[in-house]
């Protein structure tokens, strides 16, 4: 039995009376990829946000790496969660090198250590160190910005990754080939690793190609959760909704959807 990095037990989280998030209980164990699903306004942000620590639920609980989230440091918790955001959220007065070596450097780690590190990430997310490591976010392209947010959040090789609609933005192409990309980089991540990864989409297709495991999310509760073959006849009405999307032919540039 892999271990759970993340554990999420009876979660509720309200603003004034409403209930955002109604008793949610998932757990992402190593070396899976978690797809919260769901439409716009589910609750799939205020999720990650919890997990992140940024909100705090009405009731339930979240253990990450066996403890729950009153028992860490806000800061070191955060060190050890990569989040990957829709616009990436770089620094714009910073070079991309700075960017992503800034939890190495909060950790203290040795320049030469860090150089070496952003390199290799670099290279992993598909941008040449020697065109790429010195530009500023103006100076990339949506899908450049999109990938260097992921190295970013892989820097200090965090147990827990958190990406919330990280490709939403981007042209078709640009976003098929991050998604391919990515599925390696998770795939590479083998089980053992003691990592594992929490991917909010809204898009079916997006979740089938990168989940190990499915969350379907209706209006802040579970409505289905599955392997992504599983999920496939699955019955509930939102299932249903989303899987009929399915039969609209996506780009061209998709083979396979
Ligand atoms: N700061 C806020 N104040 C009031 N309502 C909010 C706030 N943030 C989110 N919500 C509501 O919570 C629900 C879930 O939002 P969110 O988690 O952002 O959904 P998703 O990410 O799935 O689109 C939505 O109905 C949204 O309107
Ligand atoms: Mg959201």
């Amino acid at each position: 039995m892999q271990c759970a990095v993340l554990e999420i037990r009876d979660l509720t989280y309200r603003i004034g009376e409403r209930s955002i998030l109604r008793e949610v209980s998932l757990e992402a164990r190593e070396g899976e990829t978690v797809v919260l699903l769901g439409r716009s306004g589910c609750g799939k942000t205020t999720l990650l946000k919890c997990v992140n620590g940024l909100l705090p639920p009405a009731s339930g609980e979240i253990r990450f790496q066996g403890r729950t989230l009153s028992e860490w440091d806000p800061i070191s918790l955060r060190r050890r969660i990569g989040y990957v955001i829709q616009d990436a959220g770089l620094f714009p007065h910073w070079t991309v090198a700075a960017n992503i070596g800034l939890v190495p450097k909060l950790e203290k780690w040795e320049p030469g250590a860090i150089a070496a590190r952003v390199d290799l990430l670099l290279d992993t997310v598909g941008l040449p160190p020697a065109q790429f490591a010195r530009r500023h976010p103006h100076e990339l392209s949506g899908g450049q910005k999109q990938r260097v947010g992921i190295a970013r959040a892989l820097a200090a090789e965090p147990p827990l990754l958190l990406l919330d609609e990280p490709f939403a933005a981007l042209d078709p192409i640009t976003r098929y080939e991050l998604q391919r990309q990515f599925v390696s980089l998770l795939r590479a991540t083998a089980s053992g690793s003691g990592k594992a990864a929490l991917f909010v989409t809204h898009d079916v297709r997006e979740a089938l190609l990168l989940a190990t495991r499915i969350v379907l999310l209706k209006d802040g509760m579970i409505d289905v959760m599955a392997s992504p073959g599983e999920f496939l006849s699955a019955r509930t009405e939102e299932a249903r909704a989303f899987l009929s999307g399915l039969d609209t032919p996506q780009h061209e540039s998709a083979p396979g959807f």
